[in-house]
């Protein structure tokens, strides 16, 4: 039981080899996998996914850097799952997140931060359903 969030291994955490060490942390620290698969956005869905960013001046790499390689997409679920989950992969920028956190042991860049976690019970459900249908689900 418990609540749910939507998270993405990113390009380039896939690249360097990191689905395994990502996904043994995920699920040690309580998250139950619901749907998962390897999967890459083609343009037009990295442009729908991140839609809201698209009049940042990054919105151009971003679209380029998500779509680069494939990616590993998944639902978690854990009692406080969207706001637990963001304190695992801690800060967007790797330079600021706190030690242990996914995104300083995995994560590069601010752009190339190796996972993506939803930032509301919402967006979790909307960026669920993109990526899985109802079949998917577990
Ligand atoms: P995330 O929070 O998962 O979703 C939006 C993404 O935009 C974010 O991760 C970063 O990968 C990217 N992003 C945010 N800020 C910047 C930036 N200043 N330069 C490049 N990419 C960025």
């Amino acid at each position: 039981a418990g609540n749910r969030t939507f998270t993405m291994i990113k390009p380039d955490a896939v690249e360097k080899g990191h689905i395994g060490g990502i996904i043994e942390q995920i699920t040690a620290s309580g998250f139950r996998i619901v749907a998962m698969k390897m999967t890459q956005m083609t343009k037009t869905d990295a442009e729908e996914f991140y839609a809201i960013h698209k009049e940042r001046p990054f919105f151009g790499e971003l679209v380029e850097f998500m779509t680069r390689g494939p990616i590993v997409a998944a639902i978690l679920e854990k009692d406080n799952a969207v706001d637990d989950f963001r304190t695992l992969i801690g800060a967007t920028n790797p330079e600021d997140a706190a030690e242990g956190t996914i995104r300083k042991k995995y994560a590069t860049s601010v752009g190339e931060n190796a996972v993506h976690g939803s930032d509301s019970d919402e967006n979790a459900a909307i960026e669920g359903a993109f990526h899985f249908s109802g079949r998917e689900m577990f």
